[in-house]
């Protein structure tokens, strides 16, 4: 009996449908080749729930993705629905999406291979070889602290944290570092804010409790972010509340100089959602010029949570494989390359990746 992995795919708003498909194509060959088989669920999420539902995640498709083995996501938002405001946002959306599942740890892996070290706005001898991962809280701190307001005069959002909400996002940071070069670096504001002091004394205590074999530093968010700049290959794993992770992550991911190349997978103790950290992008939307990448390595993230590893690490291989090949999508492309449209980078990294098993 072959394995069926259920799996929800919504593809969103903008490009998200366009790198979606080339994630299914590459799923469904890899799928074929390895015997085990996928059952996709489509559903509508963010600007396409509103029009659809007119709500940007309703429960429906919350239980959608319960019900399925894990939850691929393209992108949502766009112009069409920015007139929207509080719960109608679809950026409200995805925030309901990843609280409802408890998906409390985002995973946001940068590498940068040797084929892409001069597409990087820094120096290739100092990107060249980067491999950090960052670990961003992502269902508590000030995207979702209470109290939060605004009366048209005064507006406040809160940052908050409990030891069991950092001890839990701690362990996963501490727990890959064992499985990466054994090293976390932890991010706060500590210099300043109550709230990330007792992030630093919680990461503290249960660095010292369970994981003293794993070298811990801190590191302010200022100079973190100036640092991911200066010497990126200083890091291996980067530990960080909500906010300071978004930011954080749109940084490490100029090191390999696109967006486009950035996958994402948030999990909990039950379920898995797996997205690009890139957003809709309206503006190039259906034009072919999206890199395809950040989802099909989002893609290759999930196949690690199902547990299948070889299908996972064949997608990584692929990709390093047609960038070995010089090709490039819109956001990348350069003098001395050949330029490739989002299904042409989608069939060769699938190719490739078929190759190499
Ligand atoms: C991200 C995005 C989201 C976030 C937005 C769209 C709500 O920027 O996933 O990084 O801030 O988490
Ligand atoms: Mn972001």
């Amino acid at each position: 009996m072959s394995k069926t992995y259920k799996i929800t795919v919504m593809p969103g708003d903008g490009i998200g449908a366009e790198v979606m498909a080339e994630s299914i194509k590459l799923l469904d060959a890899l799928s074929a080749r390895l015997g085990f088989k996928f059952e996709y669920n489509e559903q509508a999420a963010g600007g396409a729930a509103i029009d659809k539902y007119n709500d940007p995640m309703p429960d429906s498709v919350i239980a959608a993705c319960k019900l399925s083995d894990a939850t691929l996501l393209g992108a949502m938002g766009g112009p069409k629905w920015d007139h929207h405001t509080g719960a109608m946002r679809p950026e409200s959306g995805l925030l309901k999406i990843r609280k409802e599942l408890g998906v409390f740890a985002n995973l946001r892996p940068v590498s940068v291979p040797a084929a892409l070290a001069d597409s990087s706005p820094l120096r290739p001898e100092a990107v060249s070889g980067v491999d950090l991962l960052t670990v961003r809280e992502l269902i508590g701190g000030i995207y979702f602290g209470k109290p939060v307001g605004n009366d048209g005069f005064e507006a406040f959002n809160t940052m908050r944290y409990t030891v069991p909400e950092i001890e839990r996002v701690a362990r996963v940071a501490f727990e890959w570092a064992r499985k990466r070069r054994n090293k976390v670096t932890s991010v706060d504001k500590a210099n300043v804010l109550d709230v990330s002091r007792l992030w630093r004394d919680t990461v503290k205590q249960l660095h010292a409790a369970e994981f003293s074999d794993v070298e811990l530093n801190h590191l302010y968010i200022d100079n973190a972010t100036m640092q991911v700049v200066l010497n990126p290959r200083q890091f291996d794993v980067i530990l960080t509340s909500n906010l300071f992770g978004d930011i954080l992550s749109d940084t490490t991911a100029t090191l390999g100089g696109s967006l486009g190349l950035l996958p994402s997978a948030s999990l909990g103790t039950k379920y898995g959602l797996f997205e690009p950290v890139h957003g809709s992008a309206p503006d190039i939307a259906g034009q072919g010029k999206a890199n395809p990448v950040a989802m099909i390595l989002s893609s290759s993230m999930m196949l690690d949570f199902l547990g299948e590893t070889k299908a996972a690490a064949a997608i990584r291989k692929g990709y390093e494989a047609a960038l070995a090949q010089g090709l490039r999508t819109a956001d990348l492309w350069r003098e001395g390359y050949k330029k490739a449209s989002t299904s042409e980078m989608g069939r060769v990294i699938c190719e490739e990746t078929l190759k190499s098993l």
